[in-house]
């Protein structure tokens, strides 16, 4: 269900509702009260205005500030000059200590156990002992609860970002932020938790690779949950220029997956904040009945999605290797999402591991989505028959980071 949101933006254009002279005034002094006040009023808009034309200016959108409150920049001398956007460059990945800290300590947290043993892994959440963050995860897990509230009653007065985005303005960007201090203010308590990507802030690489939750309550609830995975839309849509084409490529895109595929989540979940695909490919190497698909495919998404029932081949020449499409046929300025589960874990590996070794897919691909099927107890339940395992949690952990660093926010997928 996509929200098509109606309500128009009634911030600005207010100004004077009543007419002074429709006044009757008593005296003279009634009548300069008016009229100083009015004054003020427009005064105020003018400067409310002015200062809005200045921030919308691109100069400094580079570093995030390291408080949480305010960012008053201020800065743009030059209001009437047209400069064309800057994309935002968040520099080199910066994880977040506690994502230091166990990449670090694989050892003593045993994530580094090896096939055929399967691992514990909710320790960093359920053991006060395990790590110095205990506590600050805490928190993490009740701001996460806010903020997947806050984005669930989230709504924006406009359809698509992109047709309010100019080469010299993209100011309309502020709209999706969901608190005014960014990212951070939502997460003060424990802010050290969050890691800075290319795509800006995102969690942190963490076992359980599920949300945190699953370590309390193993429900299938939990289990699906994608509301650990925070997606920074503010520097996302400072990524768009007007003429960015947005693709979601889909492996393993088989809609019927415990009832309701989570990749609908993830869609509904970017048009919610503006961003529609305008080419979702869906690969799925289950033969599927044509007639079913067509069904469980949104109406909504008629226009944008195409299903490809084959499965999907790591050898780079192959048509079949989403990413020979991706390259051929997109560029960096494009948003290109990809999210990869198709439960073969070599394979599955292979196509993984094309985003560490080919430069040319960090630039195009803006946030990667990877179920990665390790030695996970807690998870033995459901990949436990899966033939093929042969990493372990600390790899998979190691290996997201990698990819981070290579500058594609990856985010362990459900
Ligand atoms: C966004 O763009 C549309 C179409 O150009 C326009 O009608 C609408 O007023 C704009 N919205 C805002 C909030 O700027």
């Amino acid at each position: 269900m996509v929200n098509r949101l109606k309500r128009g933006a009634t911030r600005a254009n207010r100004g004077e509702e009543r007419n002074p002279s429709d006044v009757i005034e008593s005296t003279k002094t009634r009548r300069n009260v008016c009229i100083v006040v009015v004054g003020l009023a427009l005064t105020t808009i003018a400067i409310f205005r002015m200062t809005r034309n200045l921030k919308i200016l691109p100069s400094t959108l580079v570093q995030v500030p390291k408080t949480s409150h305010s960012s008053p920049d201020g800065g743009g001398s030059n209001s009437n000059k047209k400069i064309p956007i800057k994309l935002p460059d968040f520099g080199p990945y910066q994880p977040a200590p506690v994502e230091t800290y166990v990449l670090e300590h694989v050892k003593e947290l045993k994530l580094d156990v090896p096939m055929p043993e399967w691992t514990p892994s909710c320790d960093v959440y359920t053991d006060s002992q395990s790590t110095p963050y205990h506590a600050q995860l805490q928190d993490f897990i009740v701001e996460l609860e806010h903020y997947s509230k806050l984005v669930k009653d989230f709504q924006i007065p406009i359809k698509d970002l992109r047709r309010n985005i100019t080469e010299f303005d993209n100011g309309i960007c502020d709209l999706v932020q969901l608190h005014p201090g960014g990212m951070q203010a939502l997460f003060s308590r424990s802010r050290q938790l969050l890691s800075l990507s290319s795509s800006g802030w995102v969690e942190p690489l963490l076992p359980p690779m599920r949300h945190a939750q699953y370590c309390f309550d193993t429900s299938r609830e939990n289990l699906m949950r994608i509301d650990y995975i925070l997606h920074d839309f503010h520097a996302l849509c400072r990524k768009l220029k007007p003429h960015s084409r947005t693709i979601l490529v889909d492996m393993g895109a088989s809609l019927r997956y415990w009832g309701k595929s989570p990749v609908l989540d993830l869609i509904q979940l970017y048009s919610k904040f503006g961003f529609h695909f305008d080419h979702i490919y869906g690969y799925e190497y289950e033969k599927h009945d044509p007639d079913q698909v067509f069904n469980d495919v949104p109406q909504n998404l008629d226009a944008s999605y195409h299903w490809i029932n084959v499965g999907v081949v790591s050898d780079t020449q192959s048509r079949r290797n989403p990413f020979k499409l991706l390259q051929e046929n997109y560029s960096p300025d494009d948003l290109i999402i990809v999210k990869l589960d198709v439960d073969t874990p070599a394979l599955e590996r292979e196509l993984a591991q094309q985003l560490l070794d080919n430069p040319k897919l960090s630039k195009l691909i803006d946030h990667f989505y990877f179920e990665h099927h390790v030695n996970q107890e807690e998870l033995k339940r459901y990949w436990g028959r899966s033939a093929g395992i042969s990493e372990s949690v600390a790899d998979s952990l190691r290996f997201f980071h990698e990819v981070r660093k290579k500058g594609i926010p990856a985010h362990f997928w459900v």
